[in-house]
């Protein structure tokens, strides 16, 4: 059976890097009380000529280098965002001009933080439908552009940047020793649109507005969605949280991927923790992650590795795949 191997992966972040303690001059907050809550430390900040575009085009390019490959090898791109350079074309198309294709086909994916998870999922099934060979995914953000940068509860939260993986067709045998993506789950509820959302878009506002959460409600809700959709992969895959390697869970809080991996049964020592370093990237954020575990030798060839992310809408999701 076809599956979908990862060939390559690669990373880009803003140049400025946005401290805790930057922060304290601009709304009443502390690094200690950051820390505390969300166990972030920095995240870095794009500057006028860093857009989701160009970071996108940076961490493509650094996923097709590190496969081994050029634009010309790719028939595909899926570009997960919420804040896209422009409400159409879809960011994805600039990226693959940016790249210098003009053959193949690409779009956005908006599922907010859960949009690389999804990617990967759709990419997988364009894959094995046999529409495409080897697809670019690529989360790329710029949520400094949508915050409210005097809201505390929320401006200290988020940070930019963009990651991509190069997923390829590849013969395997069908069982969960093959390398690949394995098993996928997906979800959305859209009752909960409005606990994280954007207070602004073409169709009602005319503007691209600033991004509005009720912190807590997510929280409440974030632990069971996460926990739920994984025992669905876990099941469908027929494995259980000692079989895996890494887990490299969405990076929003440090409180709720410890609460999962807990419940889940993953030791604290599987678990890939990047939010200290890049706070939360949104869609990036896992395919960040994904690039610090691989650049220091964690994730390694042949690994079982679960993925997960929850975002606004709500929406939620796992990947199990073999590196
Ligand atoms: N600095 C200092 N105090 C603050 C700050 C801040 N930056 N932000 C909020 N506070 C205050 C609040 O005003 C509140 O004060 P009050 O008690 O006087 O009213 C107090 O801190 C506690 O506020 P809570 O919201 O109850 O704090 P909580 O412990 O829940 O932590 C947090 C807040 C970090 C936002 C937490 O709820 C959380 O992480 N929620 C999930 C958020 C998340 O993961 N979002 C991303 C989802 S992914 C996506 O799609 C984008």
């Amino acid at each position: 059976m076809i599956r979908s191997v990862v060939r390559g992966n690669g990373a880009a972040l803003p140049r400025r890097i946005m401290k805790n303690a930057d922060f304290e001059g601009m709304v009443e907050t502390s690094d200690e009380w950051i820390v505390q809550r969300t166990g972030i430390r920095q995240r870095h900040v794009a500057a006028d000529d860093e857009t989701t575009a160009s970071l996108g085009e940076a961490a493509a390019r650094a996923a097709l280098d590190s496969a081994g490959l050029t634009p010309a090898d790719i028939d595909l791109i899926v570009l997960a965002t919420s804040t896209p350079n422009n409400t159409f074309p879809a960011t994805a198309v600039e990226i693959q001009n940016r790249l210098g294709m003009h053959h193949g086909f690409a779009f956005d994916m908006q599922a907010v933080c859960s949009g690389f998870v999804y990617a990967v999922a759709t990419a997988d099934l364009y894959i094995r439908g046999g529409l495409a060979k080897r697809v670019l995914v690529i989360g790329s953000e710029t949520f400094s552009r949508i915050l409210d940068w005097n809201d505390r509860s929320t401006c200290v939260l988020f940070g930019d940047g963009a990651g991509a993986v190069v997923l390829e067709a590849a013969e395997g045998r069908g069982d969960i020793g093959d390398r690949g993506v394995l098993a996928a789950s997906l979800r959305s509820d859209g009752v909960h649109k409005d606990k994280l959302f954007v207070d602004g878009g073409p169709s009602t506002t005319g503007t691209v507005g600033h991004l509005r959460m009720e912190g807590r409600e997510v929280f409440k809700h974030a632990v069971g969605m996460i926990t739920d959709v994984i025992e669905a992969t876990f099941a469908e895959a027929r494995i259980t949280a000692n079989d895996l390697d890494w887990f490299v869970p969405h990076q929003a809080n440090k409180r709720i991927i410890d609460a999962s991996a807990k419940k889940l049964g993953i030791a604290e020592e599987k678990v890939v923790v990047t939010v200290d370093l890049h706070g939360n990237t949104s869609a990036a954020s896992v395919p960040l992650a994904l690039s610090v575990a691989v650049a220091d030798g964690r994730i390694k060839k042949g690994d079982l590795v679960l993925l997960e992310a929850m975002g606004g809408g709500f929406t939620w999701g796992a990947v199990l795949l073999r590196w």
